[in-house]
């Protein structure tokens, strides 16, 4: 049993109203169980990990719309750590889910919830991923997607992904926090399903990462989790799972849920640090890590509060910090991630040399996107390979042998 809840005013509504913020005051929106009722502990949950494992905490009642995504790898980055001079320092690395990137996780929980709402096709603003997985899971459901894009900045690999699976693809002339803007409105006006973070179903899947993280580590729960932020769907989303399984006793506290964000697109950072109740949204959010180009982000408010409530901290991290901590993850420990997501390590770096982070925290940096999302700005960092002619003689002569 569940409803939809506000969490500015407590308004209460069904749970398949047709709503994504609340009608009287706007505020937004998140899904509450009767916990009372739901018996679930250690003992259930044995056995592989994956998004349907947790399906006692999911609102899904019939048969989901899956690609098996979730059971993510963690490792321990062991030479990245020893650098910094910790040994427990792990990544979950989310880029390993069915389209690439954590978004398949709120995506299995949305398209199932639209299916089951009777809604008939769905849409979604993105910077890349939230398109492509959407695309992906539209395309198993056999329901039409739109996607709105911001122009020329979304990495070619989600691009392609949008468009191979079948999605009506508008790019629009502005940037994401207009791309949303546009299908909020759009969404109501043609009666579509909206499946951005703002939906509190999709957010319901995406809980599963912390979910997940304390299910891997023996429900012994980490002392920290480190996040890239963008439109702060995920953060809060963790917080919120990690929450309730406090709440079952399945744990006994909360990691500190640590924000990174691009220095030029900051604003969950600056409210962290002025202390401010709400962000001041950014017009001209610019980064190289286009997936959190984001200068309002729409869940600022539940994100400021899991910070906050958990013990946490934000930090911002400069491009270049954040290409060298693609490239050393992908060098020192052969994990390929795309920018946005190593900004989370390169906030694990800078955190740990300004001495927030002790050297014995257990952290787990997520990494929300796969290498291969964002080919060009790998190519542009790289060398380029040797061209040399199809002989022995050549190869010996670039190789110096
Ligand atoms: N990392 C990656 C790779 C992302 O694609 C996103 C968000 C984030 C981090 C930030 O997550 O928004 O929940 O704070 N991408 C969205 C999209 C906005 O449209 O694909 P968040």
């Amino acid at each position: 049993m569940y409803h939809l809840e506000c969490i500015r005013c407590g308004a209460r509504y069904p749970r398949d109203e047709i709503i994504y913020t609340c009608p009287k005051c706007d505020g937004l929106l998140d899904v509450v169980y009767d916990y009372s009722q739901i018996k679930l502990t250690r003992d259930d949950l044995k056995g592989p990990l994956s998004v349907w494992k947790y399906k006692a905490l999911l609102p899904v009642a019939g048969e989901p719309v899956t690609l098996k995504e979730g059971g993510t790898p963690v490792y321990n980055i062991k030479n990245i750590g020893k650098d910094i001079g910790m040994k427990d320092a792990h990544v979950k690395h989310e880029g390993m889910n069915p389209s690439g990137s954590f978004k398949d996780r709120g995506m299995t929980v949305g398209v199932s919830k639209a299916l089951e709402l009777g809604m008939k096709s769905v849409a979604c603003a993105s910077t890349g991923n939230t398109s492509a997985s959407l695309a992906v899971y539209g395309a198993r459901a056999g329901i039409p997607v739109i996607v709105l894009l911001p122009q020329g900045k979304v990495a070619l690999g989600k691009v392609a992904q949008a468009l191979m699976h079948g999605s009506k693809v508008i790019s629009i002339k502005g940037n994401f926090d207009d791309a949303l803007r546009l299908v909020r409105e759009m969404c109501i006006e043609y009666g579509i399903y909206l499946l951005n973070s703002i939906n509190p179903y999709r957010l319901e899947g995406q809980k599963t990462i912390g979910f997940e993280i304390v299910d891997y580590f023996n429900w012994e729960v980490p002392d920290r989790i480190i996040l890239p932020v963008g439109n702060a769907g995920n953060i809060t989303a963790i917080y919120k799972g990690l929450n309730e399984m406090k709440k079952l006793g399945i744990i006994d506290r909360i990691p500190k849920m640590t924000a990174i964000q691009a220095e030029g697109s900051a604003p969950i950072v600056k409210a962290i640090k002025t202390g401010a109740k709400d962000i001041v949204p950014e017009a001209h959010p610019e980064t190289v890590a286009t997936a959190i180009r984001i200068g309002d982000p729409v869940n600022a408010v539940k994100a400021l509060n899991a910070i906050r409530t958990s013990g946490g901290t934000a930090e911002t991290v400069t491009d270049d910090e954040i290409l060298a901590a693609q490239k050393l993850l992908a060098v020192k420990e052969g994990i390929g991630v795309e920018p946005a997501s190593a900004a989370s390590v390169a906030g694990l770096i800078k955190l740990r040399k300004m001495g927030v982070i002790a050297s014995d925290e257990r952290v787990v940096c997520v990494t929300t996107g796969h290498l291969l999302k964002d080919p060009e700005t790998v190519i542009k960092m790289c060398d380029k390979p040797l061209e040399v002619d199809a002989t022995k003689e050549a190869i010996k002569k670039v190789m110096g042998w």
